[in-house]
């Protein structure tokens, strides 16, 4: 590293193994309260700094990227999804853009697990029920769930997620299909049953996992159209990005009985989730923390620090999307 460290901006409060291998490396600037910066605090505190290592809950729009300092000269992503980035836009200025892909994904694809048992296995209904002090009687008809073993999954996106729950999802015997943008290999196939659509997919699906990323073209990917696809008492499971399912036409098929059951991690509106799905006793919802472990948020951390080392190195960095 140069003499002369380069400022560094880290927008969240980070693991503390990231942060003080920072402060090692960088004249960093750190926020310890973890506030939510607005745009104009973005543009504003970019003014110093050389670059910014932020989170998905910082967005670089076109707008704060046109109007972010010409100093900052790469954004390394504590977040393998780039969302709320506009590539075209920071390109178009010369910045240089990375993410934080692999290193999430073992987490994430526990969460969809948790996610997808929870939602078949009316783990929050139960949970309440207990809690509540009215579990006050037991019988054969009782809270009955859906099994999962040896049913048919549907993954959406078969990118590095969506192959580490399909490795995860092995041992419940479940017959896996997906659609992928491209066909895979099929040593990363792993026996899996390509479909060319999502339309082809989602009628093999009685349990659907989200795995792809949200762009224009995957905004609502999961309209009323396509969950009419499902089999009745489908399940539906989404770790990805709220945006990819519309939330109207999901409660709309909760209520009537086509879906039995939705797991979210995910929402269109984050943080806070849609008050009219937290009304629904067949959701199971937790609050984005598919990759919040204690080894995944290490691991992002530094991930998202070597790409900024080898950009300060005058290298090309692992994870460059633009
Ligand atoms: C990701 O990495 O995209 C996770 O959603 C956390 O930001």
């Amino acid at each position: 590293m140069a003499a002369n460290k380069p400022v560094l901006w880290i927008t969240r409060k980070l693991s503390d193994a990231t942060e003080a291998r920072a402060a090692r490396d960088y004249d960093v600037r750190l926020n310890p309260e973890d506030r939510v910066f607005t745009s104009g605090e973005i543009v504003a505190n970019s003014a110093d700094v050389d670059a910014i290592l932020p989170c998905h809950s910082e967005h670089f729009d076109a707008d704060v990227t046109a109007r972010m300092s010409d100093r900052v000269k790469i954004i390394a992503n504590h977040s393998v999804g780039v969302d709320h980035c506009d590539l075209n836009a920071l390109k178009a200025k010369g910045v240089v853009v990375t993410n934080t892909p692999d290193v999430l994904s073992d987490a994430t694809a526990e969460i969809a697990l948790l996610l997808m048992l929870a939602a078949a296995r009316r783990a929050g209904e139960g949970d309440r029920l207990v809690r509540a002090g009215q579990w006050t009687s037991w019988s054969p008809s009782f809270m009955v769930g859906t099994q999962m073993t040896g049913k048919r999954l549907g993954i959406v996106g078969m990118g590095r997620v969506g192959r580490a729950f399909a490795r995860l999802i092995q041992g419940f015997g479940m017959e896996i299909h997906y659609y992928n943008r491209s066909r895979l290999a099929p040593e990363l196939e792993n026996g899996a049953i390509y479909h060319a659509t999502v339309e082809d997919l989602l009628p093999h699906s009685q349990f659907v996992s989200l795995h792809c990323p949200a762009t224009p073209e995957t905004t609502n990917l999961m309209n009323r159209q396509r969950l009419a696809l499902l089999p009745d008492g489908a399940i539906l499971v989404n770790t990805a990005r709220g945006t990819l399912v519309d939330e109207a036409a999901l409660i709309e098929a909760l209520q009537s009985g086509k879906l039995a059951a939705a797991g979210l991690d995910v929402f269109q509106v984050e943080p806070g989730g849609n008050p009219e799905l937290a009304k629904l006793d067949n959701v199971f919802m937790l609050p984005h923390i598919g990759s919040a472990t204690r080894e995944t948020r290490d691991a992002m951390g530094f991930r998202a620090l070597d790409n900024l080392d080898a950009y300060f190195a005058g290298k090309e960095p692992r994870d460059r999307l633009v």
